[in-house]
């Protein structure tokens, strides 16, 4: 197979390999020692999206004789720039210029079609590179663990963004939107996303880079109004000024706040950072000023709604009579408790139905274990790391022939008080310590 013919190309290319450890590279993932002097660090990066890809740029600019190889499942680069990030943000997509760039040097090689831990493992790569970069990204969306989630008309956001972006594992995923109503459950920049591209009108869209599947689903959609539900309040949201700006500004539509959900937040709002007030102050003033004339003419002639429901956690997916569809979703009312980051939802005991014919869940992600040789912390999703370097692993180091010497001459030295020829080292842990490994 291919994968291991550059296996053995670089295996018989690592002259340096032996050579003394002296420094090693502070990047994320398994790292062999290798000395800056020797001619051509070899580092391997997993995942071609901005991780891998900023990774590559700073290790071809500070090892000038580095090379970096980007493996990559998908056939084509740049990971959530070109499957993630919404299509009227071409903005957002201009890194790709960047990325473009590293991975035309002659340093750098992009091997797309390459899926680690299922076409090459993680030990593999270790042998045949001096650091194991992973930078494969958290593409397992968080469920929701309620009743009805599995019915037809549930959809994770992150599938929705990959139909409509041209992912090619979504583009059977056909949502309906022959609803009036979609409820979106979590209030990040994701969510604000999938707000967008259902409400904005289709002939907005039409010059981006959107598909022309998801473009022909859209034209045909019947969503008129969608919700967008968090369990916590408006001091709490996870979107950001930019993206709600845009939700306000939406052509065709209109913002629906509940002014009662803001009740005392204008005195509360003094003490909060900067970013967090302004966020805050824009939602308030949507929520409770009277629109200017231009704008209430604006609303009044919308044919779409949005609206931010507080305080609601999700706690059912109803289904209709028949069982086969969403009918709508029951939400378990909160108040909160604790202060600042540790503000958590409780539920108050109530609950609230809200109908609709489509549920989209926008609750966060978190990586997938790649390789049964690698730690992975299935709680957190994450691979255990101390300042990106991945730990509990064990780190095979070779003793050589003088390592060796200098355990006998250790040996020899501890026999002489008792006058025999040697008193033996029988605790590996010691005899480690002792080479300094
Ligand atoms: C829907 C969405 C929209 C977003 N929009 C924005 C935005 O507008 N602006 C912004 O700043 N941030 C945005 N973000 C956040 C941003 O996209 C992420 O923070 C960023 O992409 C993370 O980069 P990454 O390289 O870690 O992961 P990713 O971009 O996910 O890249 C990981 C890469 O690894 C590959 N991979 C996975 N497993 C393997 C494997 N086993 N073998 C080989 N390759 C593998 C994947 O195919 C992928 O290409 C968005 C996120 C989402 C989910
Ligand atoms: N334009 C942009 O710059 C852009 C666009 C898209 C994405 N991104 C970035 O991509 C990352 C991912 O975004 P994201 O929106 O998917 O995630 P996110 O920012 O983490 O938001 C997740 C939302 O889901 C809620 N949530 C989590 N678990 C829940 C549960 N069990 N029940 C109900 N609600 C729950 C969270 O509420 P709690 O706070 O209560 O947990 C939060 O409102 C973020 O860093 C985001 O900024 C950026």
């Amino acid at each position: 197979m291919a994968l291991r013919c550059w296996r053995w190309w670089h295996c018989s290319a690592w002259p340096g390999v032996r050579s003394p450890p002296s420094r090693s590279i502070p990047t994320p993932g398994f790292c062999r020692q290798f000395s800056t002097q020797e001619k051509t660090p070899q580092v391997c990066v997993v995942g071609s999206g901005p991780a891998g890809f900023y990774t590559a740029q700073h290790l071809l600019k500070h090892h000038t004789r580095a090379h970096v190889d980007i493996y990559e499942k998908q056939l084509v680069p740049f990971g959530l720039v070109r499957f993630g990030v919404a299509p009227d943000h071409p903005e957002v997509k201009n890194v790709i210029n960047t990325f473009t760039q590293t991975a035309r040097s002659d340093r750098c090689s992009f091997r797309g079609n390459v899926e680690v831990g299922r076409d090459v493992s993680v030990p593999e790569l270790q042998e045949a590179y001096h650091a194991v970069v992973l930078s494969y990204g958290a593409e397992d969306h968080q469920t929701l663990d309620i009743p009805g989630e599995e019915l037809p008309g549930v959809v994770s956001a992150r599938a929705f963004v990959g139909w409509y972006n041209g992912l090619p594992e979504n583009q059977a995923l056909a949502p309906d939107l022959n609803c009036d109503t979609a409820v979106i459950l979590g209030q990040g920049n994701v969510a604000l996303d999938v707000a967008r591209i259902l409400l904005t009108p289709p002939q907005h869209l039409e010059k981006t880079d959107i598909t022309e599947a998801a473009m022909g689903v859209l034209r045909q959609s019947r969503v008129k109004t969608v919700w967008i539900v968090g369990r916590r309040g408006p001091l709490q949201v996870a979107f950001t000024i930019k993206e709600l700006r845009e939700m306000i500004q939406l052509p065709g539509t209109r913002p629906i706040l509940d002014s009662s959900d803001f009740l005392g937040l204008q005195d509360r709002i003094k003490d909060v950072p900067r970013p967090r007030r302004r966020l805050t102050e824009l939602l308030l003033r949507t929520a409770t000023e009277k629109p200017g004339v231009e704008e209430a003419a604006r609303q009044a002639l919308a044919s779409r709604a949005w609206g931010l429901r507080f305080f609601r956690s999700p706690q059912q997916v109803l289904p209709t009579p028949d069982g086969q569809q969403v009918a709508g979703i029951r939400l378990a009312v909160t108040r909160l408790e604790g202060v600042g980051e540790s503000t958590r939802a409780v539920p108050t005991g109530e609950v609230e139905d809200l109908p609709c014919g489509l549920v989209l869940s926008s609750v966060g992600y978190k990586s997938r274990p790649i390789d049964p040789s690698v730690p992975f912390d299935p709680k957190l999703g994450v691979i255990p790391n101390i300042e990106g370097r991945v730990v509990n692993v064990p780190g095979v180091r070779p003793v050589s022939f003088s390592d060796w010497e200098k355990l006998d001459a250790e040996e020899v030295c501890r026999g002489q008080g008792s006058g025999k020829p040697r008193e033996k080292l029988v605790d590996p842990r010691e005899m480690l310590q002792l080479l300094g490994h």
